[in-house]
């Protein structure tokens, strides 16, 4: 029996570390990138893939209707609001969609009860936009899967994260770097294993349909669960045996002595006072990739690492 053709995508966020390994997994089928941006050239050589301009802060329409399962790796409060103003001026067009994939982020839980005001805000806007990117694609039948990863790491062609890079920065530039004991549970997620996850989504759910009895929304994170500290060292291990990153020494102390420390800080920015507070929090017992993926776990880190 012959196996269905596999569905094609309309990619927002390609230029990001998660829509540039999905790019590169998808190789072969197809796929169009949709942004502000056109693509870059592919890593493995080759033509860009067809491009789709297209602004999602902007009201005005695309040139041409985005086809297939609609990927997007943008920032979910602007792809929320812009799928909802598509569907009022071309509901055919939206209906014609075979699937949405969405990614927010599970900072919609896991900072839902933050003190800080930037923080709060992040999570109102999020929560809203996940509301009506649910109500938007059930007035039209369209299946939709939420997806909301915790911290996303790792290199895809010439495209790194911004957050375990820095962190290795800072190993870099400090010879000991202090934390609240061995630091709360972290479960991150390399661009490659979340693009792995979408595309298998994408697959399932054009096979599928909708369903509303499955559930939208799923929090995602890598294989391994970690203490931060765990996390640190093993990405001093992964590093060149010269690199000054694997010198830094890391000293646990007592929480409270750690957090006293830090408390001038809480003057200054009580943002980053309550990002210094979250070490010691568990972020962490999301569903696994490898779970959804039925491969076997890959431990952390997942290579390639942004430099
Ligand atoms: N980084 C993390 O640890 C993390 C954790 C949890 C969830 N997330 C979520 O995961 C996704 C990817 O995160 P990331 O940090 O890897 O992304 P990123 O590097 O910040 O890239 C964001 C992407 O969205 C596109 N985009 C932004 N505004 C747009 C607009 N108005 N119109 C069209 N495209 C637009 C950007 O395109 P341009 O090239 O045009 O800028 C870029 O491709 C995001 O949805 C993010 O909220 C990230």
């Amino acid at each position: 029996m012959a196996l269905p053709s596999p569905v094609p995508i309309t990619l927002f966020g390609a230029t990001s570390p998660s829509g540039q390994a999905l790019i590169e997994l998808a190789r072969g089928r197809p796929l169009v990138v949709a942004g502000r941006r056109p693509p870059l050239p592919p890593a493995w050589g080759g033509d860009p893939q067809p491009f789709l301009p297209c602004d999602l802060e902007q009201a005005g329409e695309t040139g041409e209707a985005p086809l297939g399962m609609l990927i997007s790796f943008a920032p979910i409060w602007t792809f929320a609001p812009w799928l909802a103003r598509w569907a009022a001026r071309d509901p055919a067009g939206v209906t014609a969609l075979r699937g949405v994939i969405a990614c927010s982020s599970s900072s919609v839980i896991t900072k839902r009860f933050a003190a800080n005001g930037f923080d709060r805000d992040l999570v109102q806007r999020l929560r809203q936009a996940e509301e009506q990117l649910t109500l938007t694609c059930a007035a039209q039948a369209l299946p939709l899967r939420i997806l909301a990863p915790t911290l996303i790491y790792g290199q895809s062609g010439r495209l790194g994260d911004r957050n375990l890079s820095r962190l290795r920065q800072l190993l870099r530039r400090l010879p000991i770097l202090p934390l609240p004991g061995q630091g709360g549970l972290r479960q991150p997620i390399h661009c490659r294993q979340l693009a792995a996850v979408t595309l298998h989504l994408a697959d399932q759910l054009a096979q599928e349909g909708f369903d509303p009895s499955q559930p939208v929304h799923l929090p995602l994170g890598g294989d391994d669960t970690l203490t931060y500290a765990t996390m640190l060292r093993r990405l001093q291990e992964a590093t060149d045996p010269g690199d000054r990153a694997r010198r830094c020494r890391l000293l646990a102390l007592p929480p409270r002595l750690f957090l006293s420390l830090a408390s001038p800080l809480l003057l200054l920015s009580p943002k980053r006072f309550e990002a210094v507070q979250r070490m010691g929090a568990d972020l962490a017992r999301f569903t696994p990739a490898h779970r959804i993926l039925g491969v076997p776990p890959e431990p952390f880190p997942v290579l390639p690492l942004a430099p």
